[in-house]
């Protein structure tokens, strides 16, 4: 029989409920791993507990002051979610409490914080560390994984990689946190995208050496939520196009984009890769297609396959039906689970290694921008997937 991992929750908005949600149907999983049991909550405002108290019955703390739970010997791990301005303070205080964590992106409001979290997270080698990202669990990003991981590409031509959403093209949609600097940090919608543009490629050990980025503001202002209106002033959309290196030493175009106003993209999380021997593109906008070329004669054509429920880590459900993001949030937590466990697994959460290349491109975004130049990012060679 796998343990029990006790867990609290700080910050209980749309990803803490996301991983209460994930938690509560651990039985979905066919796999003997260990559970994560949230036996601990806290919100700044008192409200959002109230979905925790209701729905959450191994629940035993419910505090508006982190610290309180950080205290308590019963919590094993913490899982944070709140605003990118507190990342730093509040996941240093847990490492400093002694508790593994699952951080949410970025990790650290801009690079000095995240170099802050990183040394902290040095000095606790005995504590499990990652960084939330769930695209790469989709089962058609898992074939792009195995055929980067084969070599299937041949040598590569090109990448491009994206999150892009339209739903601020509603300029009466209310402003949240996410808009403001103060709150959101300079990146703006790199912060709030990047990494999930990111992982597959940095595992893949395609490091970024230059980048040329180009960052729009689009919307100024925003209905406050009050009856008044309040002033945006972070980046909706960046494309960033890079020179990049491969693990063998050779280059390639790679682009990620980050954009809040992309029309018509419902959170469309996309990876295509274009090498010399094959080519194949995968996006959540038709979450359960694998694209791929096929010779055909001289020519190269297009080919679609409907890939079906076939995880990283098995589950119940059967692989002729379809998954979305609710599953692919249980296998990123299946893989913290398993990988904290001790377990290899096949493709493993965002390290606080990559967490800090994220920053190393996304600093050196901002600097490309205000400068309009190309501007030189030290990574060193990546390993081989
Ligand atoms: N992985 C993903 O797909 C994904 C999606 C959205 C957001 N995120 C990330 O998750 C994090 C949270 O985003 P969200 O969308 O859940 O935001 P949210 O606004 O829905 O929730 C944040 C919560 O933190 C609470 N909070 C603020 N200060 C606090 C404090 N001092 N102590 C305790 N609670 C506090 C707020 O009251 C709020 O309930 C961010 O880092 C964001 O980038 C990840």
């Amino acid at each position: 029989m796998a343990k029990t991992v006790r867990f609290g929750v700080i910050g209980c908005g749309m990803m803490g409920r996301e991983f209460a949600s994930a938690a509560a149907r651990w039985m979905h999983l066919d796999a003997d791993l260990p559970r994560p049991e949230i036996i601990a909550a806290c919100n700044r405002s008192a409200g959002k507990l109230e979905w925790f108290k209701k729905n959450v019955p191994t629940l035993r703390l419910a505090t508006c002051d982190y610290r309180e739970l950080l205290e308590r010997e019963d919590v094993d791990a913490v899982y944070v979610a709140v605003p990118h301005a507190l990342h730093e303070e509040i996941y240093i205080a847990c490492l400093r409490a002694g508790k593994h964590l699952m951080g949410e992106k970025p990790f650290g409001m801009d690079k000095e914080q995240n170099d802050a979290i990183a040394a902290e997270c040095a000095k606790h080698p005995e504590l499990f560390v990652r960084c939330t990202s769930q695209f790469p669990y989709f089962p058609a990003a898992q074939i792009m994984i195995d055929w980067i991981r084969l070599g299937k590409f041949g040598r590569l031509i090109e990448v491009r990689s994206g999150l892009l959403h339209s739903s601020d093209l509603d300029l009466n949609k209310p402003i949240n946190w996410k808009r403001m600097v103060k709150e959101n940090g300079e990146y703006g919608c790199m912060g709030d995208l990047g990494i999930h543009a990111e992982h597959i490629p940095f595992r893949a050990g395609w490091r970024p050496k230059t980048v040329c980025a180009k960052l729009s503001k689009l919307v100024a202002k925003r209905p406050d939520g009050k009856g008044g209106v309040a002033e945006c002033d972070t980046w909706d959309n960046a494309t960033l196009l890079c020179d990049a290196e491969d693990a063998d030493g050779n280059t390639f175009p790679m682009t990620f984009e980050m954009k809040r106003l992309f029309p018509g993209s419902t959170n469309d999380w996309y990876l295509e890769v274009y090498g010399m021997d094959m080519a194949a593109k995968i996006s959540t906008g038709d979450a359960g297609a694998f694209h791929f070329t096929a010779s055909w004669g001289k020519e190269r054509a297009w080919s679609r396959i409907s890939v079906g429920y076939k995880t990283m880590i098995p589950a119940i459900t059967s692989p002729i039906l379809e998954f979305g993001y609710p599953d692919s949030i249980l296998q990123m937590w299946a893989a913290f689970m398993a990988e904290f466990d001790g377990r290899k697994v096949p493709f493993g959460c965002f390290s606080v290694e990559e967490t800090r290349l994220s920053h190393a491109l996304q600093t050196a975004a901002l600097r490309s921008h205000a400068e309009a130049r190309v501007v030189f990012i030290c990574t060193g060679r990546g390993p081989k997937l």
